[in-house]
């Protein structure tokens, strides 16, 4: 029985000043088309799954928003966190009360924040892992081709026998997650790694025994044994749970430590808009390579900047390249493009005296 769970309680801080701790760029029409990527995340997944069997996981303080871009939703299928924990207590929340709900559950876990092209591809590969992860009980994970040594992702590397094909399920060896520059140019080069999308399929049950095995507080924690889930006081309990669990993402709980995980090798166009360079290619460019957006910027002797400025800002940009600037609200941003993956660090300082 396929249900959906779509995580989005994070705040995009790589996305400021666009993507607010008030507004994350999940809820935000990033691509000016009229749709936020939670909604354009959830119409894709009613190809997988009624909408009564979608569930979204977010922070309490974002309830309000998620009912407005999803008003198909009754109250109970929006999971509210008091505290962000990263994706591993989010899962584990998920996993817990719908297999209390149904024991022959089957997830679909997605991130609110990706773009995904080519929809019936996306379906059809959904459908493989769904298969997958029915016949045994394994951990699967959708694979993108990677294309550059990227070290904001996890790398699956896969065991290689014959043919790599788009659709193909292929047995994991090793997944690391984040690696360094070094080892990302490494897997690069060596073939039989992936790209983890973040998209995982599993059963309830399989999930559950992975971190009953890897991260037993946190299964503890969320396994309620006295039946609070889908009663008044489920929330009280949960709260209770996310108070008292450890801050850490499923790749790093689950994903390294598991021996029984699959992928998919993935063949739909597939973006994480994690930062402002991976937005740039799906945006209109002119001549120079300019992505902007805002209706009185002079551009002057510039390349490949990202520019996105209120509509009524005049503006003149001289002699920039590869530079991101982003005006949202009181917020200004002046980013070398090459330096974006560090606009976590950047902020810190700026959280604190904010
Ligand atoms: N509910 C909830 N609570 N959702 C969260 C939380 C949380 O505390 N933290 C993050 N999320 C949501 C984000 O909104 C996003 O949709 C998704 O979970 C993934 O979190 P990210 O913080 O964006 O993860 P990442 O991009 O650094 O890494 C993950 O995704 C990559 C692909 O985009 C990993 O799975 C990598 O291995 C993967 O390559
Ligand atoms: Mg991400």
């Amino acid at each position: 029985d396929n249900y959906c769970v779509i995580m989005a309680g994070g705040i995009g801080s790589r996305f400021w000043p666009m993507s607010t701790v008030q507004r994350p760029k999940q809820f935000l029409d990033v691509l000016g088309i009229g749709k936020s990527l939670l909604r354009m995340t959830f119409e894709r997944l009613l190809h997988i799954a009624p909408a009564e069997n979608i569930y979204i996981v977010t922070n309490a303080n974002y309830f309000s928003l998620v009912k407005e871009q999803l008003p198909e939703l009754s109250d109970g299928q929006i999971l509210t966190e008091p505290e962000r924990k990263n994706t591993a207590p989010c899962i584990t929340y998920a996993a817990a009360k719908i297999h209390a709900l149904n024991p022959n559950a089957t997830l679909v876990v997605a991130p609110s924040d990706h773009l995904i092209l080519k929809e019936d591809k996306f379906t059809e590969i959904v459908h493989t892992a769904i298969a997958t992860a029915n016949k045994e009980d394994r951990l699967v994970t959708l694979g993108i081709k990677p294309t550059r040594p990227d070290t904001g992702y996890g790398y699956i590397e896969f065991i290689e026998d014959g043919d790599i094909l788009p659709g193909q399920v292929k047995d994991v060896k090793h997944f690391t997650e984040k690696p360094n520059r070094e080892l990302a140019e490494i897997f690069l080069r060596s073939g039989n790694y992936y790209w983890n999308s973040g998209i995982f399929i599993w059963r309830a049950k399989t999930i559950l025994n992975a971190l009953e095995k890897f991260k037993p507080e946190l299964f503890h924690l969320f396994t309620d044994q006295s039946g609070k889930y889908n009663t008044p006081e489920e929330q009280a309990y949960v709260n209770a749970s996310f108070a008292a669990c450890e801050d850490i993402s499923i790749d790093f709980a689950v994903m390294e430590n598991a021996k029984n995980v699959d992928v998919v090798l993935a063949n739909f166009d597939w973006s994480d808009l994690g930062t402002w360079g991976s937005l740039y290619s799906h945006l209109e460019k002119d001549y120079n390579g300019n992505a902007v957006i805002g209706d009185h910027v002079h551009m002057i002797n510039s390349e490949n900047c990202i520019v996105n400025l209120p509509s009524n800002k005049l503006a003149l940009i001289q002699g920039l390249e590869n530079y991101i600037i982003v005006e949202s609200d009181n917020m200004l941003m002046i980013l070398n493009q090459h330096d974006e993956q560090n606009l976590k660090k950047y902020m810190a300082p700026m959280e604190e005296a904010s």
